[in-house]
């Protein structure tokens, strides 16, 4: 089914398959992640964790665009796939809402953690695509899988320091 079997140019070329996988599997897990993260913001207590949650549904919708450009820098449709780690990571931090939404201190800190588990899924998603970009020797899906790897990891950073400052209103420090 590899489209890069034709084209010998491309270093790497093996790997074709496996990024269009990646990339299918993206493409999915962000659409995914649009509705999840709507759900967050609504969920969460702190008005600036509802800020964040959906500051990062418009980094989203850009996610989804940057993808959308690849597969047509590789001359293929924006199909994405049903992801089953993602639908997994949602499901779980659906489930942890309903458990703490009596603990409101509490409550912000766990939709945190659930958000950083999909953070970090993003993240070694578009760190395996991008690396096979870049061994393909494809600039323009390496600079747009870049760009939207460093905006992951910005998200994973602002999370990380609204969770240690929400354990310290927690704990009334
Ligand atoms: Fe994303
Ligand atoms: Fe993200």
């Amino acid at each position: 089914m590899s489209t890069a079997k034709n084209n010998e140019e491309i270093p790497n070329a093996h790997l074709h398959e496996l990024m269009v996988k990646e990339l299918q599997d993206l493409l999915g897990a962000e659409k995914q992640l649009l509705l999840g993260l709507e759900k967050m913001a609504s969920a969460a207590v702190d008005d600036k964790l509802k800020a964040a949650f959906r500051l990062h549904c418009q980094d989203t919708e850009n996610h989804i665009e940057r993808l959308k450009s690849a597969f047509g820098a590789l001359g293929l449709p924006p199909r994405g796939r049903r992801c089953k780690a993602m639908a997994g990571l949602l499901e779980a931090a659906g489930e942890i809402a309903a458990e703490f939404q009596d603990s409101p201190a509490l409550l912000d800190i766990a939709l945190i953690a659930a958000a950083q588990k999909m953070e970090h899924y993003e993240i070694a998603s578009y760190g395996c695509a991008l690396t096979y970009a870049e061994l393909m020797e494809l600039p323009e899906v390496t600079l747009l899988l870049g760009q939207t790897l460093e905006e992951e990891r910005q998200a994973d950073e602002l999370l990380t320091e609204m969770a240690l400052a929400g354990i310290n209103q927690a704990q009334g420090g």
